[in-house]
């Protein structure tokens, strides 16, 4: 059967890697890349390092406002779905990309599959929020993976079609750990032992668009006087430029240009600790056994919360310091995103909906 997949951003990329092996055992996948993310940082050294197949469309769409930007996807989407009239279409996460690509599919009455269903932060504010809770709704396949992403499908009457799959990041992290340890010299290049850095990470709006928020985050990290590493997502380049070159980075920040998926892994597996915004971050430093402060009010991976490796710090400044003092958990880590073997669990999915309709 042919599937068109649809990627465009970074996290993206990591997440299409292991279904993509697994579709194309049975099935003719066409990649399209919308062109969201293109500095060869944020997308082609992805492909290269996780061998994913050259997209077959790259839309070139670049970035915008979030109207005109997922405007833009849905027309060149729709475009390449006209032409190719696949089967299905599977989409990812929570981005721009995630939410064209549904959009264009649904109203050509192609069945999406939406990998990563069902994750809520209930905080509307949030761009992703937005576009998770339209694509679950458009969605005909919804690849769930946790029990809570399940419920919250459920509390929104969306029972049709929805498997707990697990996460398909878990793969990812489990093909490339070895080869990040064994491969990646990113401790060396800067100078950095096991255990004596931590690993920030910012590119959420609420925490970059606002100067005082952004330089307040900065300026506490930089006060609790450790070593840490920041590769700076290219959001909040654009921003730190802005604010100012006045505002030194304090303490020991060392930046760095958007790291490769090998040396992040590798770089996060050998941290004390990680500050981040992100949502894949949160979840590999659980798996990893790193603690995570999240630098947000709310997360979507709440799970995460409840022994302790993940704490919720906002941006206020006495809490982060707090976190970053804080011994470590004592917890049990348990496994919360299903195990290996997610991709091979989606793909079994996605073959019996299509026998169903063949
Ligand atoms: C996007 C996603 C976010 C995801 C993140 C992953 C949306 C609404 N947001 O946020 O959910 O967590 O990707 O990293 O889809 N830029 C570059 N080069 C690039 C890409 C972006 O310089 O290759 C700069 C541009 O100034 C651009 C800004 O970064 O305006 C933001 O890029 P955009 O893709 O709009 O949003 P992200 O913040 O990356
Ligand atoms: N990541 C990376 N290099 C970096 C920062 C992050 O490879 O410099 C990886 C990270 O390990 C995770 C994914 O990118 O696998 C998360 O993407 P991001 O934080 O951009 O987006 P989010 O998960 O918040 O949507």
């Amino acid at each position: 059967m042919k599937i068109v997949s649809i990627v465009g951003a970074r996290p993206q990329f990591i997440k299409c890697a292991p279904l993509s092996q697994e579709l194309r055992k049975r099935h003719e996948e066409i990649l399209v890349h919308t062109g969201q993310h293109y500095d060869p940082e944020m997308s082609g050294l992805f492909f290269e390092e996780l061998r994913i197949p050259h997209p077959a469309y790259n839309l070139g769409v670049g970035s915008g406002t979030h109207g005109w930007q997922t405007g833009e996807m849905l027309k060149r989407v729709e475009g390449v779905l006209l032409q190719e009239e696949p089967e299905m279409v599977i989409v990812y996460g929570d981005t721009n990309s995630t939410l064209a690509g549904a959009l264009a599919a649904a109203k050509l009455h192609v069945p999406i599959a939406h990998v990563e269903a069902g994750l809520r932060s209930f905080d509307r504010r949030m761009p992703e929020e937005i576009n998770r809770v339209l694509t679950d709704h458009l969605s005909a396949l919804l690849l769930c993976p946790t029990e809570t992403a399940l419920l919250n499908l459920k509390r929104e009457g969306i029972t049709e079609g929805v498997h707990l799959s697990g996460d398909v990041m878990v793969d990812a992290l489990l093909q490339h750990h070895r080869h990040a340890l064994e491969q990646a010299r990113i401790l060396e290049r800067l100078g950095l032992h096991e255990r004596e850095y931590l690993v920030l990470t910012l590119h959420r709006p609420s925490n970059t668009d606002s100067r005082d928020r952004l330089l307040g985050i900065l300026r506490a990290i930089g006060d609790a006087k450790r070593k840490v590493v920041f590769p700076v997502h290219p959001r909040t380049a654009v921003r730190m430029k802005e604010y100012g070159p006045s505002e030194k980075l304090r303490g020991e920040i060392i930046t760095t240009a958007p790291l490769g998926y090998l040396e992040m892994l590798r770089l996060l597996s050998g941290a004390e600790k990680c500050l981040t915004d992100s949502g894949g971050v949160q979840k590999e430093a659980y798996i990893l056994g790193i603690p995570c402060i999240t630098l947000r009010d709310s997360t979507e991976w709440v799970e995460t919360l409840a022994d302790g490796w993940n704490v919720l710090a906002g941006t206020d400044r006495a809490r982060i310091l707090e976190a970053i003092a804080a011994p470590p958990p004592a917890g049990e880590r348990r496994p919360l995103f299903g195990g290996e073997g997610a991709a091979r669990r989606m793909a079994e999915a996605i073959d019996r909906f299509l026998s169903s309709r063949a």
